[in-house]
């Protein structure tokens, strides 16, 4: 006979409890929810429901994945980000809360420079950031960069979800080559660049070493490779009034704002992350 909802959701917390995951009942129960596109109350509140043999497969395999680290957004193939639902295959780093900082930061500076029109977001992965400035801001358009074509291939997809697909413009290659290469000149230069340092390898999560891309995470032996990069090369992209917003990773700031100041930018604002964290920093030509 079937298995009831109530007994798989034992089964599979007691099978992730041994896999040393922070919230196997919570994975459990979200993952059947999903799988079986109702909400986690609803599961909850009816146990006894009889769950069919095929739907019973597919939870055993995730499952299964689940307590091997696989992150639950490259099970469900999605990933909230400020309020809209973004398609995520391991070609992308799966957003994550506080990059929606350096959204909110760009979307101010945009309410106190009414004749900014045009954006570039560097390394846009699954194109969180670029979607969503199109979606929160409608004068806007944007270009959207990746070194890595499948990750722009689902940021495409993403944009044609939200319907902004012809106001972002794609762009294969590295850094701000491509945007350089297009000869434009724009007001804002964005970017969640991969900042993790090599050195710091040992403490990065099993889950994010193991399944998100590794070029979407390490950036040389401190991290600031790309940084570095975009500092150097964003002048030639910027209009003289311009800003660059960078996320950075954690206690990263200083030594982002020192490395700016010696490449000839003005730190003028940061952001700080619910964490307490300085995870935006906002620069100007000095
Ligand atoms: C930290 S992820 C950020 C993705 C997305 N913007 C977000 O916030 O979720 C960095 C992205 O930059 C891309 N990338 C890495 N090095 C790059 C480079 N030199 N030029 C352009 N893109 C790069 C990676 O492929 C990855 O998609």
């Amino acid at each position: 006979m079937s298995k009831t909802i109530g007994g798989l959701l034992k089964q599979a917390t007691a099978h992730l409890s041994t896999r040393g995951l922070e919230n196997p009942r919570t994975d459990a129960e979200y993952l059947l929810a999903f799988l079986m596109n109702r909400s986690r109350a609803f599961i909850i509140a009816h146990p006894e429901q009889r769950v069919d043999s095929q739907l019973e497969a597919r939870y055993t395999d995730w499952i299964a994945k689940r307590g091997r680290h696989v992150p639950v957004q490259y099970l469900t193939g999605e990933q909230e980000f400020y309020g809209r639902s973004f398609r995520v295959t391991e070609a992308v780093l799966i957003p994550r809360p506080e990059t929606e900082f350096a959204v909110e930061a760009v979307l101010d500076l945009l309410q106190q420079h009414p004749d900014f029109s045009h954006a570039v977001d560097i390394g846009t992965g699954s194109g969180c950031i670029a979607v969503t400035l199109a979606c929160e801001a409608p004068r806007l358009s944007l270009s959207a960069t990746d070194l890595s074509p499948e990750a722009l291939e689902v940021a495409r997809e993403n944009a044609r979800t939200h319907n902004c697909l012809d106001r972002i413009t794609f762009l294969p290659g590295r850094t701000l080559e491509p945007v350089i290469a297009a000869g434009n000149l724009v007001d804002l230069v964005v970017s969640n660049p991969p900042y993790i340092g090599y050195a710091e390898r040992d403490v990065v999560a099993r889950e994010v070493l193991e399944y998100e891309p590794a070029g979407a995470l390490f950036a040389g032996e401190d991290g600031t490779e790309i940084i570095g990069e975009l500092f150097s090369q964003a002048p030639s992209v910027l209009q003289a009034e311009g800003f660059l917003v960078l996320e950075v990773g954690y206690q990263q700031a200083l030594k982002v704002k020192q490395l700016g100041q010696a490449s000839g930018w003005k730190h003028l604002e940061s952001r700080f992350d619910l964490a307490g964290i300085e995870r935006c920093l906002i620069f100007r030509r000095a």
